[in-house]
């Protein structure tokens, strides 16, 4: 039975008498902390890493200073005890990882997205070995700006900064913890996400993503997908994403695996912590949808899907892990088509919609990774069935819209001189030589 259910009764409190407060005795507080965070499912199904973590919190509460214990405890411990029941799953699946990977690989690097305050990064800095880790970095749009001062709330979504950090930075941690200030939900954080911190990582990467809503489950995948020196991925997925994508008929493509908004898109929100929205409990079958297709779109050796009741019948208790040997290269997607007949590949692009989905790339394909696939799907085509042309047009619209999308992004920039567009459609001269059908030509002549 769940203390949450004894306490409903009246039979406990859950409250700690002395709330975040130091003023009552340690030993009390470390029984109470230690009965919160272990009850229920978590407990019983962690229970060597919950007692890692209790002792963690509680030498917390020792030996940081009063004001900074009292803002990380705040509301009674609440968002400590919450996110660090959260956090325990992922904290036990990154030890293993990391007892699994090769020392001489180099020192991990954590990249916690959505971190809010940073809680699973603490817990980690604390609980690994530090001459394991070269460091911590927290992603979250609502990071001040480096060297900014920490700002009240604001109201506009681009100006938010309520994260205040001085608990990262005013205390010392055994690994070093970095915040930045992005928002992934912008192709450019992708972007930068890869040269300023996966190629630069001095060995294997581990990218987490807790409690993460709607798309950015999405953008947590894709980053992992396409990262160099990825090794191990953490997702706990919560909301669905909103009915915008629905009615906009956005289909994803992860990996290899294509999915439709409209298998997994909700209505309702909270507004201020109160929803707004059909009956939780409705909303069941659909997050098991998306969890799955999240799931499926997982490019990695070894996946696993566990489900952790850390709140007592509560639907949102899904992690998805993937683990991927060590590489300084990113990843090929396996193709779609590899052992697919030419009718069977136009037959998928016929059914995509967004030129995205219809190239199978993710949001923030590079041009020269862009021109390539074109390519192997162009060959993938050869054939004189009416189907393959149309598919052959349709990847030919794809990526020059991509490709106009891209010149409208100033950090792209680069990235087109480099790859030498002043030849849109990579191939088709050498595709014509190899005997291409006409229609492959008609289309390359007004490309
Ligand atoms: C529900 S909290 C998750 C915090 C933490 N990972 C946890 O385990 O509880 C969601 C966090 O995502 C951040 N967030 C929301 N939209 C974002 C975006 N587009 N880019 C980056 N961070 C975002 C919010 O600022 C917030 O801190």
């Amino acid at each position: 039975m769940q203390l949450s259910y004894l306490a409903q009764l009246g039979i406990i409190s859950l409250e700690h008498p002395e709330g975040a407060s130091r003023t009552g005795h340690q030993e009390d507080f470390d029984t109470w902390f230690q009965g919160r965070l272990c009850e229920g499912a978590l407990g019983k199904q962690f229970p060597q890493t919950c007692q890692s973590v209790v002792e963690v919190a509680c030498s917390w509460r020792r030996r940081f200073p009063p004001p900074l214990w009292a803002r990380l405890a705040r509301d009674n411990c609440s968002t400590l005890l919450k996110e660090a029941r959260e956090a325990v799953p992922t904290i036990a699946f990154v030890q293993d990882c990391l007892a699994e990977l090769d020392p001489a690989d180099g020192p991990i690097t954590i990249v916690d997205l959505c971190s809010g305050l940073g809680f699973l990064g603490m817990f980690l800095a604390e609980l690994l070995p530090a001459e394991r880790v070269h460091g911590c970095v927290l992603v979250d749009q609502a990071w001040p700006l480096k060297g900014g001062a920490p700002q009240a709330p604001q109201q506009s979504k681009k100006h938010r900064t309520q994260l205040n950090w001085d608990h990262i930075y005013n205390l010392t941690w055994p690994v070093p913890l970095v915040t930045r200030r992005s928002d992934l939900k912008l192709p450019s954080t992708q972007v930068q996400i890869l040269s300023r911190i996966l190629e630069p990582a001095p060995g294997p990467v581990v990218v987490l993503g807790i409690h993460l809503c709607g798309i950015l489950a999405i953008r947590a995948v894709e980053t992992f997908n396409a990262g160099p020196k990825c090794v191990a991925f953490a997702l706990k997925p919560c909301c669905l994403p909103p009915l915008q994508y629905a009615k906009s008929r956005t289909r994803w493509t992860l990996g290899t695996h294509t999915f439709g908004a409209a298998e997994v898109c909700a209505w309702g929100k909270y507004n201020k912590n109160v929803w707004n929205g059909p009956a939780k409990a409705t909303l069941a079958p659909r997050f098991r949808m998306w969890s799955s297709n999240l799931f499926r779109g997982l490019l990695a050796e070894s996946k696993e899907c566990l489900h952790v009741e850390l709140v007592e019948g509560h639907y949102q208790d899904t992690y998805l892990f993937g683990r991927r040997r060590f590489s300084a290269q990113s990843p090929t997607p396996p193709e779609i088509f590899s052992e697919a007949s030419p009718e069977q590949v136009a037959r998928r692009i016929l059914e995509a919609s967004e030129a995205h989905e219809v190239l199978g790339v993710p949001t923030d394909v590079s041009i020269r990774q862009l021109r390539r696939r074109w390519t192997t799907l162009a060959h993938a085509l050869k054939s004189d069935k009416p189907e393959c042309a149309a598919a052959f047009q349709k990847i030919k619209d794809a990526f020059d819209q991509i490709r106009s999308l891209r010149r409208l992004c100033p950090e792209d920039e680069g990235d087109e001189k480099g790859s030498k567009l002043a030849s849109p459609l990579p191939g088709l001269h050498q595709l014509r030589h190899e005997g291409m059908p006409a229609w492959h030509s008609r289309a390359d002549s007004h490309a």
